[in-house]
């Protein structure tokens, strides 16, 4: 919002001085239209997923097949990952317990830790997303990806709202803290372990029934 403010104030001070028949003008008064939309569009995203975060609505319960929604999140992503030669390997416990859960919810957190994963690699690597019966009434989701990692001192601040690393106007830094606000309302847990360019694996555990 900042940004677009004082790129207006700069478009009336272009449009005031009218100097805008000269080209270098011209130019200057189309980079800031450029800015204003992207700017715009950046607002638009930060909005939607504050909306999500903050919606105080009530996980709805049901049998979940863990595996066939982790694998419909990753072939949603798999077609990109692909163009930037990055595998997706499943690694599935067969007989899955059924888990008590919410579906919805489930898949955009696997989504995030996707999109988080193919993000920290860039390009060439894999990620592995696997399944397990922990035996303890819990079943374990680890994704694994060989990116960049995560310095420690980062560590401490992923899950928080609005922390990111990436470029302005690229993240909102709301990914993880919708995940792990998700996954405490489910009854599970999140967890993380990172080691700097080597790669990072993030840890669901669920209750099979909470
Ligand atoms: N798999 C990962 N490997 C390395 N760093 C990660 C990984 N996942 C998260 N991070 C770090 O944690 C930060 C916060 O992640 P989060 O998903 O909350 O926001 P974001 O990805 O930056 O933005 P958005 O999710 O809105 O695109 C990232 O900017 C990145 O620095
Ligand atoms: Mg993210």
């Amino acid at each position: 919002m900042a940004i677009i403010g004082q790129e207006v104030e700069w478009l009336r001070h272009l449009f005031e001085t009218g100097t805008l028949q000269e080209e270098k003008d011209r130019e200057e008064f189309a980079d800031s239209l450029k800015q204003i939309a992207s700017q715009v569009d950046r607002c638009r995203d930060i909005t939607h997923k504050l909306l999500n975060f903050a919606r105080k609505m009530d996980p709805v319960m049901q049998a979940v097949e863990l595996n066939k929604l982790i694998d419909e999140m990753a072939a949603l992503v798999e077609k990109e990952a692909k163009l930037n030669n990055i595998n997706i390997i499943r690694e599935f416990q067969k007989d899955l317990p059924l888990v008590t859960s919410d579906p919805p919810f489930l898949r955009q957190v696997i989504l995030n830790l996707l999109n988080n994963a193919t993000y920290a690699i860039e390009a060439n690597g894999a990620i592995t997303i696997s399944t397990k019966d922990n035996k303890d009434g819990r079943v374990e989701i680890a994704v694994v990806d060989t990116g960049r990692g995560i310095p420690k001192e980062h560590l401490k601040k992923i899950f928080d709202p609005f922390f990111t690393t990436k470029p302005p106007g690229k993240g909102t830094g709301l990914g993880l803290s919708i995940c792990h606000g998700i996954i405490q309302r489910v009854g599970g847990t999140i967890s993380v372990i990172s080691q700097l360019d080597r790669g990072t694996t993030f840890t669901i555990r669920l209750p099979i029934a909470p």
